[in-house]
Parts: C-alpha cells; sequence; structure tokens
C-alpha cells in the first residue's frame, strides 16, 4: 500500500517549482516553499497568486479555493522548515553542482524516511543520490510546463530506488491529477529525449534563415497538430533551460542532434530567456 503524503516541501521556485507548488496545494497537501532569499521568494509567491489568479479570472476556481491554495503552502527561504516534510521536490537551476550541495543539505534536515525527489529535466538521478545518505529513498518527478496543466509526470527511478518510494510517488502523482510513466535514469527521460532534437533542429532552420520563425511555428501547429510551435515553445521553456538540457544531453550522448544550435547559447548570454525575460524568439508585454 503506498503511503498517503500529506506534508511536502518544494525548493526552488523558478517557473517549475512556483508551478509544481500549485499543483501540490491544489491537491490538497500541505506544502513548504523554500527559496534562498526575499527576492526570490517573493517572486515564487507572485507566480502562484498570478496563476491562481488568472485561473478565478476564467471562472475555473473560485475566490475562495484561490485563498485555500495559497493557505496551504507556507513560503520560506529556511530550508530547515522542511523538517517535517515526507517529500520533498527539489526544483533549483539545472547544475550538479548546486543540486548535490542541496541534497546533502535536506539529508541532514530530513527525517531519514522523508522521499528526496528532483525535478532535474536531464541530470543524473543517480549521481544526485549518492549525495545523500538515503540514495534508496531518491527519485527523480519530471513535471512539465506549465506544471498546473501539462498532465505527465515522468518517474524517474535509478538502479537504487526503493520500490516502495515509486509506488508512492506514483500514487501522489494520481492525486495530483496527472499521468505517470515510469523510466530508468538516462539524460532527457522519454519526452525530452525525443523532444530536444526537434527543437535544437528547429532553432538550427531558423537560425540559417530557412524560414521565418512564424512560419516555422505554424507549420508545426497547423500541420502537426502540436499545441505550439517549436520556437514558442523554446521560448516557454526557457532559452537557459533549453540549453542547459542539450548540453547534458549532447554531453551525455555525444549525438549531434542535442549540440546546442549556436544561436541558443548567444542568447543565453545575451539575457534573452524566453517568456520569463519578456524576449526570446519573440518578444512579451
Ligand atoms: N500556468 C497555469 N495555467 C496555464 C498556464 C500557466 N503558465 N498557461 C496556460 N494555462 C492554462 C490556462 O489557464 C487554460 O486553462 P483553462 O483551460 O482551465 O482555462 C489552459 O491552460 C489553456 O491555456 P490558454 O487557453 O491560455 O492557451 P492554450 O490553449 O494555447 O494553451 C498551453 C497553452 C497549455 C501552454 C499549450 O499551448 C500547450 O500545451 N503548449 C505546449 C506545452 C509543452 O509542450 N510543454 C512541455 C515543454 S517541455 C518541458 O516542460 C520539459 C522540460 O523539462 C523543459
Amino acid at each position: 500500500m503506498a503511503r498517503e503524503l500529506t506534508e511536502v516541501g518544494v525548493v526552488g521556485l523558478g517557473t517549475m517549482g512556483a508551478g509544481i507548488a500549485e499543483v501540490l496545494a491544489r491537491a490538497g497537501l500541505s506544502v513548504t516553499a523554500v527559496e534562498v532569499g526575499e527576492d526570490a521568494l517573493a517572486r515564487g509567491r507572485a507566480h502562484v497568486e498570478h496563476s491562481t489568479g488568472r485561473a478565478v479570472a476564467r471562472g475555473k476556481l473560485e475566490p475562495a479555493e484561490r485563498d485555500a491554495i495559497l493557505g496551504r503552502i507556507r513560503f520560506s527561504t529556511a530550508l530547515e522548515d522542511l523538517a517535517q516534510a515526507e517529500l520533498v521536490v527539489e526544483a533549483v537551476p539545472e547544475r550538479m553542482e548546486l543540486k548535490t550541495e542541496l541534497f546533502a543539505q535536506l539529508d541532514k534536515i530530513c527525517p531519514p524516511d522523508t522521499i528526496l525527489a528532483t525535478n532535474t529535466s536531464s541530470l543524473s538521478v543517480t549521481e544526485l543520490s549518492v549525495a545523500t545518505g538515503r540514495p534508496s529513498k531518491v527519485i527523480g518527478m519530471h513535471f512539465f510546463n506549465p506544471a498546473p496543466v501539462m498532465k505527465l509526470v515522468e518517474v524517474v527511478r535509478t538502479v537504487v530506488t526503493e520500490p516502495s518510494v515509486i509506488e508512492d510517488v506514483e500514487a501522489l502523482a494520481t492525486r495530483l491529477g496527472k499521468v505517470d510513466v515510469t523510466i530508468g535514469d538516462k539524460a532527457g527521460f522519454i519526452a525530452n529525449a525525443l523532444l530536444f532534437g526537434y527543437l535544437n533542429h528547429a532553432v538550427a532552420m531558423y537560425e540559417n534563415r530557412y524560414a521565418s520563425r512564424e512560419d516555422l511555428d505554424a507549420a508545426m501547429r497547423l500541420g502537426c497538430g502540436l499545441p505550439m510551435g517549436p520556437l514558442a515553445l523554446m521560448d516557454l521553456i526557457g532559452i537557459d533551460t533549453a540549453y542547459e538540457i542539450l548540453d547534458t544531453m549532447y554531453k551525455q550522448s555525444r549525438d549531434r542532434l542535442h549540440a546546442p544550435t549556436p544561436v541558443i547559447k548567444q542568447m543565453v548570454t545575451a539575457g534573452l530567456l524566453g517568456r520569463k525575460s519578456g524576449r526570446g524568439f519573440y518578444t512579451y508585454a
């Protein structure tokens, strides 16, 4: 029987972490949401307020429900506030040293049976697990952007993840209204391994002036039935995140499909990060 988790934590409240905190709170769980500093914490809180506010404006959520969701999230800058959490989802930037350091800290703060989950898109869950004294309780729980909307959660098991931990996380995904798929610890898991070669190719076509950004996106939306074209999707994912994912997958596989198209790195350097910075392949108000 899977454990019914009630007290959970999220660390890192960027686009993904804030979305994950919202999803958990919407499902009735009590969430401690942690960021490093007051500014980042305020941005994370604003993200959840904006997202739930938008649902209210669209008539999808009652104002009282929104207040209840926000009331279930305790925003904090102290990792120590995760001392009661039964599961923590890490969603800090995709840098291994940042994540291993965080996992080592969480290992000291959280009780021994707390599940430590990572939302990493492409880094090795196994490598993260051995930064703790509880590798069998470490697992990947990979959400998709926007987390409140996308139905999929990839559950990533390592060779030492306990079966009961997998069961608990799968049961949680179901409670969140998501569909889970389970996969071993391979860069890109299922969805990103298939998606990012395509996105990278689309960027190369744009860089080579093969077609305009609008035409590239229209072709995939209207010709292939995708909800968004590849360049608009790059902007949604974040150009920096997309770069990190491609770079990690390329380093692991050496498959040219994933060698980041040069303009992606240039955009990151120039601060064109997509929707979150107001400009990427497109400009946002
Ligand atoms: N946060 C919360 N809710 C959002 C949202 C957001 N950022 N964006 C849209 N929504 C909600 C809207 O409120 C709306 O909800 P209702 O139907 O309940 O009213 C619903 O989503 C549809 O939104 P819109 O009508 O505004 O727009 P749309 O129909 O064009 O859908 C979209 C927007 C859901 C983003 C859709 O375009 C889509 O599915 N795009 C593809 C997204 C995708 O591929 N994501 C995966 C990226 S890869 C990844 O995330 C993995 C990784 O590791 C990087």
